[in-house]
């Protein structure tokens, strides 16, 4: 079951979702046509627009469910060309070959296309982000500084057979967490909300992107390629060690004795029916549902809507259960 923005069942988010998609694609232009293939070729792929719909629906729990403001939208977008410009240089660093099911930009052109085009989407975000004034700016240009350390701490602890939880958790926390968290802030801050709706939202954003990329840690080691859009057990081949992998090192000696380095086929079988064993991957996904919980708890601090309080609260539990 994919999570889709549509399953938050807000009347003004399809509406919305259209002319944000209008919006996003006017600032994904450029007059040099290398630039202008490059920067598109993953943003216009799909993808599945959640952490912009959690903008939108945060500006509904504070403005009531109408079709949402121009400004609004400009934070939306902003939100998903940081995200697009993170995804640019993620491929890159992990040597991805697919992305949102067509051949990643690192594939189709080349590493260097990827992270020229990945800045180019980083700053027209800040420029949208800067007609929004500097307070807006400001927690945009803290986003990204977080996806950064974010994806550094992991490259700390790249093929480390001793990395720990709290690595892990602090990883996850930077290069996901954060934009989730800034997207429900910005939608609440670009609607007006009040200081302490803004703090919860936030919070709420946080716990459930933690929550999300436990999960997408998680499929990457027990969904099937089809589904992913991308080759499962990439991860532990990258030398990217997530909880599973974590979990089993620490009671498998033999699991902690072949990672280090690359794997061969056959270790990475070995290592990878071990992870996907039930207790590993029960103590992972109750994490997650820590974080479900956590995400529920902040929504009470929210001064929002009954709508989208019930939308947030339910999407939790999709996000739980996503299986791609
Ligand atoms: C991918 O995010 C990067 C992670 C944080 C796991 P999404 O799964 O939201 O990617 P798209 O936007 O739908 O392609
Ligand atoms: C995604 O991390 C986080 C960012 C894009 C900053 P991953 O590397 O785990 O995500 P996928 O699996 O490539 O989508
Ligand atoms: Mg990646
Ligand atoms: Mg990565």
């Amino acid at each position: 079951m994919p999570v889709k923005p549509t399953d938050l069942n807000l009347a003004p988010l399809e509406g919305d979702l259209d002319r944000f998609e209008d919006l996003l694609e006017k600032n994904v232009q450029s007059d040099l046509p290398l630039m202008r293939v490059a920067a598109r070729h993953v943003v216009l792929a799909g993808g599945k627009r959640l952490r912009p719909a959690l903008a939108l629906s945060c500006a509904y729990g504070i403005n009531g469910l109408a079709p949402t403001t121009d400004d609004v939208l400009k934070g939306a977008c902003a939100i998903e060309l940081v995200h697009a410009g993170s995804l640019h240089h993620d491929d890159v660093i992990d040597n991805a070959k697919t992305r949102r099911a067509i051949p990643s930009v690192n594939v189709q052109f080349s590493n260097t296309v990827a992270i020229l085009s990945g800045d180019y989407l980083l700053a027209n975000a800040s420029t949208l982000a800067a007609e929004l004034g500097a307070a807006i700016s400001s927690v945009l240009a803290e986003t990204i500084s977080q996806l950064a350390i974010g994806q550094i701490i992991e490259q700390q602890n790249l093929f480390d057979a001793r990395r720990t939880r709290e690595q892990y958790l602090s990883a996850i926390e930077g290069k996901t967490a954060s934009l989730f968290a800034s997207s429900c802030k910005i939608g609440a801050m670009v609607a007006g909300g009040e200081i302490e709706t803004v703090e919860a939202l936030n919070n709420y954003g946080y716990n459930i992107g933690m929550a999300f990329q436990i999960i997408d840690d998680l499929l990457d080691l027990t969904a099937d390629e089809e589904s992913l859009g991308k080759p499962s057990g990439h991860d532990v081949n990258e030398g990217v060690y997530t909880l599973p992998i974590i979990l089993a090192a620490d009671s498998d000696a033999r699991v902690k004795e072949m990672l280090g380095d690359y794997l061969t086929p056959a270790e990475l079988i070995e290592v990878l029916v071990i992870a996907r064993e039930p207790k590993f991957i029960d103590q992972t996904y109750s994490l997650a549902k820590d974080y479900g919980l956590k995400a529920a708890e902040s929504l009470a601090y929210a001064n929002i809507n009954t709508e989208v309080r019930d939308a947030f609260t339910s999407i939790i539990d999709g996000l739980l259960k996503r299986s791609f």
